[in-house]
């Protein structure tokens, strides 16, 4: 390149000291914007179009990222996985996600992000549903379930929710009523519960609310 021409496109680009100026404009910006406290937080209002695309963009690709290694069960697809499944499913999944011939509860319909229905299609793959059972979403509603639930039991969710989009109503109900009787017994190999003193507190506890959606 001519030496003339490249100074001439130097003299129109900005200078270091600009940029760093500009940067910190809009820091100092950005965070006047938080401290005043402005910003609707509350969920029954939509982001602002950039920071949702943005909070969706960093969603995705750190599910993609973190789901990466995550090997697969061969045996996935097992009708035991799957009536395992159904049985964790109904009793802590439906208040939100919904399933076949469900209808709309109080709590899905005040979610922001709202819970997809898993019985729609869904556009993520095995891996990445289990890491996200397990670990849950920030900013959502979304909860970490493997703080109560081992690597086996997340897999079973995985097992019934792929397979939730090719059942009826019908087949709903008869998969919920194939599954495990209750909680106790599908938790019965996790050693982390029993050292816990199991899922429920003792008879003689006060109660206390243990995160499940089921009123048994
Ligand atoms: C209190 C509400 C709530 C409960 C209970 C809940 N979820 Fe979620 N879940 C969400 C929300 C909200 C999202 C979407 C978050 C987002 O889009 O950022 C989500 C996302 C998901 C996703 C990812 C969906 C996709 O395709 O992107 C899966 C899979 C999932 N949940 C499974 C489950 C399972 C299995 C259970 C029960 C063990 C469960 N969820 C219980 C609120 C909930």
């Amino acid at each position: 390149m001519e030496k003339g021409k490249f100074l001439d496109l130097h003299r129109h680009l900005p200078s270091a000291a600009f940029v760093g100026v500009a940067a910190l404009l809009i820091a100092a910006l950005a965070g006047a914007f938080i401290f005043a406290g402005v910003y609707n937080i509350g969920a029954d209002a939509p982001h602002y179009r950039p920071i949702y695309m943005a909070l969706e963009q960093l969603r995705d690709h750190a599910i993609t990222h973190h789901a990466r290694n995550i090997v697969v069960p061969a045996d996935l697809n097992s009708p035991a996985r799957i009536a395992t499944g159904a049985g964790l499913y109904t009793e802590m999944c439906t208040g939100c996600h919904l399933g076949p011939g469900l209808e709309k509860t109080e709590m899905s319909q005040g979610l922001y992000p709202q819970a997809p229905e898993l019985a729609r299609a869904q556009d993520r793959s095995a891996a990445e549903q289990f890491w996200t059972i397990k670990h849950g979403l920030k900013l959502s509603a979304m909860p970490a379930w493997g703080r109560t639930h081992d690597d086996q039991l997340i897999w079973d969710m995985v097992a019934f929710v792929r397979a939730l989009p090719r059942m009826s109503p019908t087949q709903y109900k008869a998969t919920i009523a194939s599954a495990p009787a209750d909680h106790e017994e599908m938790m019965k190999d996790m050693p982390s519960m029993k050292s816990m003193g199991g899922m429920h507190p003792p008879a003689n506890a006060p109660s206390q609310p243990d995160g499940h959606l089921h009123s048994h």
